[in-house]
């Protein structure tokens, strides 16, 4: 295979200023929405690919928050689902007794936000709420709830500002479209 045929990033789906405008519409809202809660709020950071938006969106919030992460793997290096979730790690503290934010970059399958909801509840975590970047809702297989989204996409495989493909691209600006996959 020559290098020219490997998948690259292609066009910008989601400028970078508009992910800038969009974090802090969501922060509004979310501080707005966990303004009389009693106890700091836990930022779950689901790694490796939420790694920018959890830093930007904990930087627009301004009620008192804990940020944490968990890394779990869905995809291996292709871009297709295997059908299941593995906890490669659960980094954060007890969340028993706690408001959770899970914060994704994708919703695709739902499988990841299905096991995490399902995770945190049996840790008895007193709400767990999920706000996620970008969403997919044409590739859903499972129903889950998405309490907040910053941007329905369509059905393409996305990179940048996080998102990775085999490891890559994660540190584009933009969300870019993947094109020779
Ligand atoms: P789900 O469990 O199928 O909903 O997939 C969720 C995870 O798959 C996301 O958190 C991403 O890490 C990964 N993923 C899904 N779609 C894409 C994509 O278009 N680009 C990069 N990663 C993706
Ligand atoms: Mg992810």
């Amino acid at each position: 295979m020559s290098i020219s045929s490997l998948p690259a990033p292609g066009a910008v789906l989601v400028e970078s200023s508009s992910i800038r405008e969009r974090v802090a519409e969501l922060a509004a809202v979310l501080d707005a929405h966990y303004a009389a809660a009693q106890q700091p709020l836990l930022l779950l950071c689901v790694l490796n690919g939420s790694l920018m938006f959890t830093a930007d969106l904990a930087r627009a919030l301004t009620i008192p928050l804990e940020v944490a992460c968990i890394a779990v793997r869905s995809y291996g290096d292709s871009t297709h689902s295997s059908g299941t979730v593995e906890l490669v790690a659960d980094l954060a503290p007890s969340v028993t007794g706690r408001d959770v934010l899970v914060v994704e970059d994708i919703v695709d399958s739902g499988r990841t936000v299905h096991f995490l909801r399902a995770h945190l509840a049996a840790q008895g975590a007193a709400s767990v709420r999920v706000v996620a970047l970008l969403d997919k809702t044409a590739r859903r297989a499972v129903a889950v709830d998405v309490e907040w989204t910053g941007f329905d996409i369509p059905d393409s495989f996305v990179v940048g500002y996080g998102l990775d493909y085999d490891g890559r691209w994660r540190n584009l600006a933009a969300v870019h479209v993947l094109d020779g996959v």
